[in-house]
């Protein structure tokens, strides 16, 4: 089975065709950082004509990469949110033209579901797992127990992860996207130099909140006057050990809660562009030891948006025997998962 996969929700535009045997025959992005790092984060507009300009060439290389038609696939599968509408409605547009033209199946897709279904592509990860999903846009902790069935253990109050990793770096004044920036610019300051709240940490349950660290560092920055090189390089450490700080509190509860609803199930899976963080990593590396917990994580091309996944997700929702939708539903810009 070959599907061809489509992803608009943000700002890269991404095709893939993918076999139900785990292949990736191609998987292609374009990446539109560099149009919106003027403005230090995704400007919709912008993102929609990228998208619009983008797209067709896109599927037509991702077609020839893989050394298909048209009338080889087996089905599109789209995102079909969340995400930005207009880039949601251009890469919807598109599928539905195709499957209408080629008459295929077509399968609406929501973009955290090939998150959350990324890592049974690349490795054998039987249901159930425990998600952590930490992006730009999102952070979620769910169980993840079918094709289709998540349960949401806990979510962000307020900002996601990415998003305050961007926050951060837009304060001090880095390029957008910002986490790669503040994790380099943290291997050589001082995580102990400035103290920031741990929020919720201590809290039961596994909810996240992340606008008070962002507060603190506002004030800080504004109380330092001018920064110099080595006082960016502690903040940037000091955000990113207090972020893994909280993220390894809030997961601990996490796991004991899903071993209550799971006994015997110790998968943890991180997916999402945060988790390209290596000191992230080497925290929940810890945790997961400490825990008994075996941790996966999809290759950071993988982790990070891309239409491998949405077409994974496609053929996990046909395998699982899910009729495909028809060509009049909708984007959404939100749809929740669970
Ligand atoms: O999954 P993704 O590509 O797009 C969304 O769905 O949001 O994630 C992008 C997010 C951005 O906020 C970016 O700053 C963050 O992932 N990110 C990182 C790192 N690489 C990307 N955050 C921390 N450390 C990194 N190395
Ligand atoms: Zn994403």
């Amino acid at each position: 089975m070959k599907i061809l996969g489509i992803e608009t929700s943000c700002d890269e535009t991404a095709v893939a065709v993918v076999t139900d045997e785990k292949k990736i025959l191609a998987n292609l992005i374009f990446s539109q950082i560099a149009e919106h790092r003027d403005y230090g984060g995704v400007v919709p507009e912008i993102a929609a004509r990228a998208h619009m300009q983008k797209i067709t060439p896109l599927v037509k290389a991702a077609l020839e990469e893989s050394g298909s038609g048209f009338s080889d696939l087996d089905g599109i599968a789209v995102t079909a949110g969340p995400g930005l509408i207009g880039g949601l409605i251009v890469g919807v547009m598109v599928a539905k033209a195709i499957a209408a033209a080629a008459k295929k199946p077509l399968y609406a897709i929501n973009h955290l579901e090939g998150h959350a279904l990324t890592a049974r592509l690349t490795g054998e990860i039987d249901f159930p797992f425990l998600l952590l999903l930490v992006s730009g846009g999102h952070c979620q902790v769910l169980a993840v127990e079918n094709v289709g069935k998540y349960k949401l253990l806990g979510s962000t109050q307020d900002d996601a992860l990415g998003e305050a990793f961007d926050k951060t770096a837009k304060m001090l004044g880095l390029d957008y996207p910002g986490g790669p920036a503040i994790e380099k610019l943290a291997e050589s300051g001082d995580k102990n130099r400035f103290r920031l709240p741990r929020a919720m940490k201590g809290r039961e349950g596994c909810d996240f909140s992340f606008s008070g660290v962002k507060t603190a560092i506002s004030h800080l920055i504004r109380d330092l006057g001018t920064l110099t090189g080595q006082d960016k390089q502690d903040i940037a450490a000091s955000f990113q050990q207090c972020a893994a700080e909280i993220v390894h509190d809030r997961m601990k509860n996490a796991m004991e809660i899903f071993c209550e609803i799971h006994p015997g199930s110790n998968r943890l899976v991180v997916s999402g562009g945060v988790a390209a963080n290596k000191y992230l990593k080497s925290c929940l590396q810890g945790l997961a030891t400490e825990e008994n917990f075996k941790l996966f994580y999809p290759p950071i091309p993988l982790c990070t948006d891309n239409a491998a996944m949405i077409a994974w997700a496609g053929i996990e929702k046909i395998m699982a025997g899910h009729p495909p939708d028809g060509l009049d539903f909708t984007p959404r810009a939100r749809w929740p998962l669970y």
